[in-house]
């Protein structure tokens, strides 16, 4: 991990900063993965505004962003939801869900994801959350892999998201926390 590297929660100002960083590992990591007119339509100033860092909401997601010489590089979302999955047993049970994990592709191989990810983990398994689960787009290779290495399996289930008129498929991948 870079030594300079700093983890805090997202504030307000950060909205900005985010949301361009948003944009921008869209428009690299899912090109040739979602349609060209959806991504080179994407704003950050849209992104922008419909976070809502530093709300006091315990059901409001929660985001992580990490500082790389005082520069955003990246960020984590992450939330606590109910489990579908274990509905089938009546037992209302909570999943952390890792909504988003972003790193500026100028900053990509330096272990700044790592940072993140543990980060988020760490968060979830305070918030007393047993596993956690997100959506993985399929062909994405890179955060795949990435994610295999961090201990995530395929759970068998799938999805399909209609996006500008293309339907898009996601994996969903789990891990347990500690
Ligand atoms: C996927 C993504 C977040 C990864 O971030 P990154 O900062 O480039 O990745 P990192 O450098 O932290 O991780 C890669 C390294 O961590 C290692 N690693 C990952 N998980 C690890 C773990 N649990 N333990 C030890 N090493 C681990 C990998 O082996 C790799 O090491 P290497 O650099 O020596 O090959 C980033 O590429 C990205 O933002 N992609 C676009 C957006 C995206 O696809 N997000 C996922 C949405 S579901």
């Amino acid at each position: 991990m870079s030594t300079d590297l700093f983890l805090r929660d997202a504030e307000p100002p950060d909205a900005d900063a985010v949301a361009r960083i948003h944009v921008r590992t869209w428009q690299q990591a899912y090109r040739g993965l979602l349609p060209d007119a959806y991504l080179d339509s994407m704003r950050a100033e849209d992104r922008a505004r419909r976070y809502t860092f530093g709300l006091g909401d315990p059901a409001s997601p929660r985001t992580i962003v990490a500082l790389a010489q005082g520069e955003l590089v990246g960020f984590a979302t992450l939330r606590a939801m109910s489990d579908e999955a274990n509905s089938a047993t009546r037992v209302p049970t909570l999943v952390g869900e890792l909504c988003a994990l972003h790193v500026d592709p100028e900053h990509w191989g330096r272990r700044i994801g790592l940072a993140l990810i543990r980060a988020a983990r760490a968060r979830m398994s305070a918030y007393g959350l047993r596993s956690a689960r997100l959506w993985l787009l399929a062909g994405n290779t890179r955060a795949a892999r990435f994610y295999q290495l961090d201990g995530w399996v395929e759970d068998g289930e799938r999805r399909t998201e209609v996006v500008w008129g293309a339907s898009v498929d996601e994996i969903g991948l789990r891990r347990g926390l500690p």
